[in-house]
């Protein structure tokens, strides 16, 4: 089987870095770069975290690297409440300085133009970066493989405002560009990332302190369990990210509908809200899937075997 090419956009942020674990020892993709966005965290600190993550698990070929570039715009939220000041949980690791990084954008340019339509761009921030990249080169849109965006609500409420989930609401500007070009996109909304969680059973039943992955895992994980316990009452975490990477991966676990989708961009209260046109007779056009149902137990079982590959490795 020829791995497919991945490329992931992200603003770790412990969720996010959950999901690189998973996907950079994943025999059936090849990351090909990771490019990091603001959101959970500023634009400095996940170019440093995207780093952190690569430079702890040590995975057998290392990605290109993207930096994260300062938006027009200001962040108006980040996730430092459920991930900690420096999104890994305050874990204080060291990380090489670097230099001369390529933007995001120009990494993602590059890379799917190298291997036209064979790319799954995987989006698990705000859209910053896949609407650069879009926007340097507009045949981008014809030559990527498929987008695959964690992002939105639909029947559920927002996270970050009753109305708007985290990503789509710290750059609706982005999304509303992403969402407007014609290539195959699949929306993974709140509706069913909230169906999979990450339980304190599931904490002790990661691969141990012996491996690189379990290390790191254990050492950032049981912030955001606390956080969530404090914050939502929840015994257990939300694995929004990782259930948007097994989206790419498994679609097979997921049913999706298509849609006429679009973004708020100025609501007084509805800013990053998501908008579909369920009219009887629809005036918008289809332009996404949206998953609407997931196999969570199927998920969570991805998920588990993920993490225990990535420590069989090193
Ligand atoms: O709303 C969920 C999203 O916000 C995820 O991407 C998570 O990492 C947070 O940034
Ligand atoms: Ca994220």
């Amino acid at each position: 089987m020829i791995p497919r090419k991945v490329i992931l956009d992200v603003d770790p942020g412990i969720d996010d870095a959950l999901a690189l674990t998973i996907a950079l020892f994943e025999p059936r993709i090849e990351v090909v770069a990771v490019t990091a966005v603001g959101g959970s965290v500023s634009p400095e600190q996940a170019t440093r975290n995207v780093q952190t993550v690569i430079e702890n698990l040590d995975p057998p070929r290392w990605p290109r690297v993207g930096s994260a570039t300062v938006p027009e715009r200001p962040l108006p939220a980040d996730n430092c409440h459920l991930y900690g000041a420096d999104g890994l949980g305050n874990s204080d690791f060291a990380t090489s300085e670097l230099h001369h990084l390529h933007t995001a954008a120009k990494v993602i340019g590059d890379e799917i133009r190298a291997a036209p339509e064979e790319v799954t761009l995987v989006a698990l921030g705000p859209l910053t970066n896949v609407a650069g990249a879009l926007r340097r080169d507009p045949s981008l849109t014809a030559q990527v493989g498929q987008l695959v965006i964690m992002g939105g609500a639909l029947a559920e409420g927002g996270n970050v405002t009753p109305a708007a989930e985290f990503n789509l609401y710290c750059d609706p500007f982005s999304a509303r560009d992403v969402f407007r070009q014609p290539a195959t996109m699949t929306l993974i909304p709140l509706d069913v990332t909230r169906q999979v969680a990450m339980t304190f059973g599931d904490l002790d039943r990661l691969p141990p302190e012996s491996t690189k992955a379990g290390r790191f895992l254990r050492r950032i994980l049981p912030f955001a369990f606390r956080t969530h316990r404090q914050e939502y009452g929840l015994e257990g975490i939300y694995l929004h990210d990782t259930v948007a990477l097994v989206a790419a991966m498994h679609p097979e676990l997921f049913v999706t509908e298509r849609m006429a989708v679009d973004v708020e961009t100025h609501g007084e209260l509805t800013t990053g809200a998501i908008v579909c046109d369920r009219r009887r007779v629809p005036q918008w056009r289809h332009n996404m899937y949206v998953a609407t149902k997931v196999d969570a137990a199927g998920v969570m079982d991805v998920v588990l075997r993920g993490v225990t590959a990535a420590a069989s490795s090193n």
